[in-house]
């Protein structure tokens, strides 16, 4: 882990001058002195100690830092999943530090969309139904659900795929369904915890291209977690996460364009073999 931080991308400090871009900006995630004491029988483990942090809307963010350093713990504040302990939290200017389990899983309904390591799909329904899920939830109706499910499904370049279950799909593509999941509400922030963590390269580089997208195109504001600095160049700002607390807090002066690197790459040639694997399967 060490050695991965010492290769820094490019660093600008984070000076006024340095985001007078966004200082315009609203802010939608106001962390403030925030605590987590995980209390384990007789042990107390200190996860967060004390850590503030704004994000303002279209910012996207790399969180870094050794195993163990309270970036999940950190991100389930943030996407309301956990409560701090102590200090205050206001998500899209309300405070939902003090709100009940009910009234903050409305709000990660509304405004929030989740990518995880693991995909977290449902393995035994299409990837359509895996991304209509989240509108079932929300009492969206049937035609709207379709429309959206599929053009969530499109965006992300699974058009034609919308019957597919998890196991017809790879890594990449399903961690794709899990992306137009994490869209199909509309959501004002996406969240995602190592979204990259099971992927090869290639398929890492597709995966940051839509999040760059969706924050450049939408205005989509991006919360990460990433263990690799290369992923983490992707993002414009980067917070380091130390025993609890923000170590660092940077501007990524070269931040990489997934796009134009794909273009770079070798075309793949696997389209084929898929289809027949996917017929094969549902036979
Ligand atoms: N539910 C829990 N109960 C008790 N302790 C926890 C719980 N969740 C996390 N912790 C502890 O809190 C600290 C921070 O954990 P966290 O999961 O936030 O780390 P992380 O930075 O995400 O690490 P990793 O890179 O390994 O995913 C760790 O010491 C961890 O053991
Ligand atoms: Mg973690």
């Amino acid at each position: 882990m060490s050695a991965i931080l010492e290769r820094e991308p490019e660093i600008m400090p984070l000076t006024a001058a340095a985001i007078a871009p966004e200082a315009q900006a609203r802010p939608v995630i106001e962390l403030e002195h925030i605590h987590k004491t995980y209390v384990m029988g007789e042990v107390e483990v200190h996860a967060l100690r004390g850590v503030s942090l704004t994000i303002n809307e279209g910012e996207f963010v790399a969180i870094m830092g050794t195993s163990g350093s309270g970036k999940s713990t950190t991100m389930n504040i943030i996407g309301c999943l956990d409560r701090p302990t102590r200090g205050t939290y206001i998500l899209d200017g309300q405070d939902v530090s003090r709100m009940s389990k009910d009234e903050r899983a409305d709000i990660r309904l509304q405004k929030i969309g989740f990518v995880f390591q693991g995909f977290n799909l449902l393995s035994r329904t299409s990837a359509f139904e895996n991304v209509e899920l989240p509108m079932l939830y929300s009492g969206v109706e049937a035609a709207e659900r379709d429309r959206r499910g599929r053009e969530a499904l499109a965006s992300v370049g699974l058009e034609g795929r919308e019957q597919n279950h998890p196991n017809q799909l790879s890594g990449g593509q399903q961690q794709r369904v899990a992306v137009a999941r994490a869209l199909v509400n509309n959501p004002a922030l996406i969240l995602a915890d190592e979204p990259t963590g099971n992927l090869d390269s290639r398929t890492s580089i597709e995966v940051m291209e839509i999040f760059q997208r969706l924050n450049r195109e939408r205005g989509i504001t991006l919360v990460l977690v990433t263990h690799e600095t290369d992923i983490a160049e992707y993002a414009k700002r980067v917070v380091v996460f130390k025993d609890g607390k923000i170590r660092k807090d940077y501007r990524v002066n070269n931040q990489r364009n997934a796009a134009e690197e794909l273009k770079n790459l070798p075309p793949v040639q696997d389209d084929d073999d898929d289809d027949d694997m996917a017929e094969i399967v549902q036979e």
